[in-house]
Order: C-alpha cells, then sequence, then structure tokens
C-alpha cells in the first residue's frame, strides 16, 4: 500500500472524507494485462462506469488503451479525457434513437448490441456504416452476488444464441450494419475461471457453428480482485484454461475490465468522530458514510479498514464502523477489531477505487469527497474531475 503519511498529509491538505487514487499502479496494472495478453492482438477497453475520474480516464488514453462506455454522459467524458471514438466501445442495454445516431455518425469502434430490438432500431436509422458485436448471453451463473450477475437468461442483458442467430441472419442484409464480433459479460468480482470457461466456450461453438468470420471477440470485464478475505481470479489458471479456447477465435481479442484496473488504487480516508458504546455494542462513528461508498450496504461488501493513527499501547476493541446517513444499512464493518481510535484520528476504507466515488450521491445532503490524485512525479493534488 501506498505509506499511510501520504494519506495523513492528504487530509491535512483536503479534509475528510476524501478519495485518493494512486494513478502509478493504475498504470501498472494497465502494463500488467497487455503482458498478460502479449501472445494475442489484444486491447484492454477499460469500463469507465467503475471510475468516471476525468485525470483517470487522461492517464488512460496516454497509455493507449480503449474504453468501454454505457451511456451518453460517459461517452461526453471519455471524449474530453482525448479518446477518439475509434477506440470507444459502446455498451449498455438502453440506448436511445438519438444517442446511437450520434454514435453512427461519429464512428465509434464498435456497438454492442443488447437486443433484437435495438438492432431494428439501429436498422432504421443507420446511414453510414457502424460495427456492431452481438452481446450474448450463454446462461451461466458467475457464481458472486445476485446483484452483479450478467449472463443467466433470468437477467435483462444480451441475447439467447437462437436470436443471436436472427440477428446474424438481419445484419447480413443489411446495407450498413457490419458485425465484427461477439460480446459476453457475465458478471462483476467474479474468482472461479470455471464460469468464464463455460461462457468463452458457448460462444466459441456459436461462432464455429455459423462459421463466422470475426474480427474481434469481447470478452467483457469481472475479474475479481482480492478485498481482504484472500479470493481473487488465478491469472494461472485463467491462461491455462481460457488462452486454448480464445485461440480458436482467431480473431482481435478486447476485455472490458473496470474493478481490476482500478478498485486497489482507490483509498477512502475518513475521520473518527465518536467512539460511542451502547448497553449491547460499541460504535466507531466516521464522517462518511454510504452517500460516499455504497457497496457495503448494497452488496453486503467487504473493505478492509485500517487505521491510521499509531496503535501501540491501544486496547482492541469490537465494534461496528458505521457513518452519518439516517439509515441503519450506513454501516462499512461489523463486529471489526481494531485498536481503540481517539477522536479526530483517521481511518483509511480500501480497495475502493472502484465503483466508490462513481456510485456515490447527495443522500442526506452530504458533501461529495472531494478526489485526489497521487502520483510519484506530481505527489498530491486535487483531481481536476
Ligand atoms: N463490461 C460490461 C458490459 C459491464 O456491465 C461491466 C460491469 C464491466 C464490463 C466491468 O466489470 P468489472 O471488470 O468492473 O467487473 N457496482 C458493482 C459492479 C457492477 C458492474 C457492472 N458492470 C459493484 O460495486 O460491485
Amino acid at each position: 500500500m501506498l505509506n499511510s503519511s501520504i494519506l495523513l498529509s492528504a487530509a491535512e491538505r483536503f479534509g475528510t472524507p476524501f478519495y485518493l487514487y494512486d494513478v502509478d499502479f493504475i498504470t501498472e496494472r494497465v502494463e500488467r494485462v497487455y503482458r498478460f495478453f502479449k501472445q494475442f492482438d489484444f486491447h484492454l477497453a477499460y469500463a469507465v462506469k467503475a471510475n468516471f475520474n476525468l485525470d483517470i480516464l487522461k492517464r488512460l488514453n496516454e497509455l493507449g488503451t480503449m474504453v468501454d462506455i454505457v451511456s451518453f454522459g460517459e461517452y461526453e467524458q471519455v471524449r474530453k479525457a482525448g479518446f477518439t471514438p475509434d477506440r470507444i466501445v459502446v455498451n449498455g442495454n438502453c440506448k436511445s434513437s438519438g444517442e446511437l445516431k450520434h454514435y453512427v455518425s461519429d464512428g465509434v469502434f464498435c456497438i454492442n448490441l443488447d437486443s433484437f430490438e435495438e438492432l431494428l432500431r439501429l436498422e432504421k436509422l443507420a446511414d453510414k456504416p457502424v460495427r456492431v458485436a452481438i452481446r450474448v448471453n450463454p446462461d451461466v451463473d458467475p457464481k458472486t452476488h445476485p446483484h452483479i450477475a450478467t449472463g443467466l437468461k433470468e437477467n435483462k442483458f444480451g441475447v439467447d444464441y437462437e436470436t443471436a442467430e436472427r440477428m446474424v441472419q438481419l445484419i447480413s442484409k443489411s446495407r450498413f450494419i457490419r458485425l465484427v464480433g461477439l460480446h459476453c459479460h457475465i458478471g462483476s468480482q467474479i474468482v472461479e475461471v470455471g464460469p468464464f470457461k463455460e461462457a468463452f466456450e458457448s460462444m466459441r461453438n456459436f461462432a464455429s457453428k455459423l462459421g463466422l468470420n470475426l474480427e474481434l471477440v469481447n470478452l467483457g470485464g469481472g475479474w475479481g480482485i482480492d478485498y481482504g478475505d484472500g479470493r481473487q481470479l488465478d491469472l494461472n489458471e485463467y491462461e491455462k484454461e481460457i488462452f486454448p479456447i480464445l485461440k480458436g477465435f482467431g480473431a482481435k481479442v478486447l476485455l472490458e475490465l473496470g474493478r481490476w484496473i482500478v478498485a486497489p488504487a482507490g483509498f477512502l480516508v475518513t475521520k473518527v468522530e465518536y467512539v460511542k458504546r451502547t448497553k449491547n455494542k460499541t460504535f466507531i462513528v466516521v464522517d462518511a458514510g454510504m452517500s460516499h461508498l455504497i457497496r457495503p450496504a448494497l452488496y453486503g461488501a467487504k473493505h478492509r479498514i485500517e487505521p491510521l493513527y499509531p496503535t501501540n499501547h491501544r486496547p482492541t476493541i469490537v465494534a461496528d464502523v458505521v457513518g452519518p446517513v439516517c439509515e441503519s444499512a450506513d454501516t462499512f464493518a461489523k463486529g471489526l477489531k481494531l485498536p481503540e481510535p481517539k477522536e479526530g484520528e483517521l481511518v483509511v476504507i480500501r480497495d475502493v477505487g472502484a465503483y466508490g466515488y462513481a456510485m456515490s450521491s447527495h443522500y442526506n445532503l452530504l458533501r461529495k469527497a472531494p478526489e485526489v490524485i497521487y502520483s510519484k512525479e506530481n505527489y498530491l493534488r486535487a483531481s481536476s474531475a
């Protein structure tokens, strides 16, 4: 972890709570993923939804990645960061006609079609060549939290293979729409290779059954990171199990990682306001809440919480760490053991670079946490986002 003195000096400058992102870590992750896939014609299309911070996007633009976007807001943000349309992949299950027109006219790299209905809509409005991939729903259980499983047949995303086949036929007769690939994204925070294997094999079988000559295969995102329980996607196993399937496609490989690239680069620093003792429990009340980080409340997510104060000679207490929001769900940890903090001391909540600030709100009219960028070159600065 970047050392705690950096977080403490950021706290002095920016006040709490705040998010801090280590952009050098993000660079290392990007370089690592390109090295990992070096035997393939490969591109990372970073999933902007995980963290749309402008400084992060600018860094990714400099590194030459592509991006995956799911709304016009994200489209404008990546354009602002310098991404040209030919490096933008468009996702999402609800693209309006106006948005589609814009993507066609700008010439984005690829639009991932989420439904037959969307194809009909695009066919009606396309007035120049447009590249598409079909998002298939392979009906695979990703063994993750149900809120973030997306590739089961009861989920709203993608199409079954029968529908995909009808779409292929329709596209083959289209004047402007060109099928360049297949796409699937089965879920997020996936720590087992098995579900990926099942999904990609079924996609490959579909492609070969139809004799599709694909330019690209888009694997979606979903790589699970270690939030502190030691469980994460094993990349050695991934290489062993997945690379042979990818070779079978003989196509360019796209990967839409979000979390794996940015989550461990993010820190949420918050101040202890009170240590409240009731007859039943001890609560550490901090100044960040579910408005700043909703993952624990929404998914039961567990993030490591660590002291940024001297811990020697402090008694260990068992406490719930809670925020200021008027909801009992506003709880970051239950029954956490840690050296007793004093009022005004700081703790850090880790691995919040993905789906942290991006999902934050103004609930209870709390002030949005500022975002701070750390890099070896520039040390600390307020983000321009
Ligand atoms: N591609 C598509 C089409 C997606 O829907 C997603 C995430 C990704 C890529 C990136 O997935 P990642 O590599 O980050 O797992 N808010 C939830 C996660 C929602 C993920 C939504 N889609 C959370 O905090 O866990």
